[in-house]
């Protein structure tokens, strides 16, 4: 399985080197891909791990201050980037529009984009799921199929994040059932309050390649116990 550790805008320096550690001292035959804070990308010296980004910025290298380029992420060794979190379609009003530059850039330079979908309580209320997932995939429109393959799609409905809510298993893969349909060749993630009780229910999905973990993935040891279980 790919376990991708989104850290969101967690941990000080110290809390984080001392997180590294015990993330490195631990045993899993899983793929773990640390995506912390861009501050500690470049202090992530492990054989045992991947690295991944949280975003990037969307123009290549010049006069964009406060933005970080594909190119640099690649220069130091990432090789993940998540794009189109719902934080960030949120907080920061990027659209399908942009996450496309986004993701073409990434690919540019060989970086794996993991492209987060899903729908609000709101639209899952109105029946829309389908049409939403739909609409936010329009991202990989227009890509080479070679290079659209290689992006992993992560589906995280956006009420079940950090709510401790999830989905029921079969409701997860009529989900992951239509993304595969459409995209045969891509990893397929799911994320939202995954952790290490649900992790035994979640298991049972046909569809599920992987986890995109956001708190769970500060405590190295519900982490360890979630790896041993999935
Ligand atoms: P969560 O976050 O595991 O805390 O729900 C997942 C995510 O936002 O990627």
């Amino acid at each position: 399985m790919k376990i991708v550790l989104n850290h969101k805008c967690n941990l000080k320096k110290e809390e984080f080197l001392s997180y590294f550690r015990k993330l490195n001292e631990m045993k899993t035959n899983h793929e773990m891909v640390l995506c912390p804070s861009f501050i500690y990308l470049s202090m992530c010296d492990s054989s045992k791990l991947l690295l991944g980004s949280q975003d990037v910025g969307s123009y290549d290298c010049g006069a964009h201050t406060g933005d970080i380029a594909a190119a640099q992420l690649k220069s130091i060794g990432v090789d993940y980037a998540i794009v189109g979190h719902s934080e960030r379609r949120l907080n920061h009003n990027e659209d399908d529009g942009l996450i496309c530059e986004k993701i073409n850039l990434l690919l540019k330079d060989e970086i794996v984009p993991i492209l987060c979908i899903g729908e609000t309580k709101e639209e899952r209320a109105q029946g829309q799921i389908h049409r939403k997932i739909e609409r936010q995939l329009q991202a990989l429109n227009g890509l080479e199929q070679r290079k659209r393959d290689k992006i992993i799609i992560a589906y995280e409905p956006v009420w079940a994040i950090g709510t401790g809510e999830i989905p029921e298993v079969f409701e997860i893969d009529e989900v992951l059932a239509y993304i595969r349909e459409k995209y045969p060749k891509n990893i397929l993630l799911y994320g939202g309050s995954a952790n290490e009780k649900n992790i035994c229910n979640l298991k049972t999905s046909k569809y599920i390649e992987g986890y995109l973990l956001g708190g769970l993935s500060l405590s190295p040891e519900k982490l360890q116990i979630f790896l041993e279980l999935c």
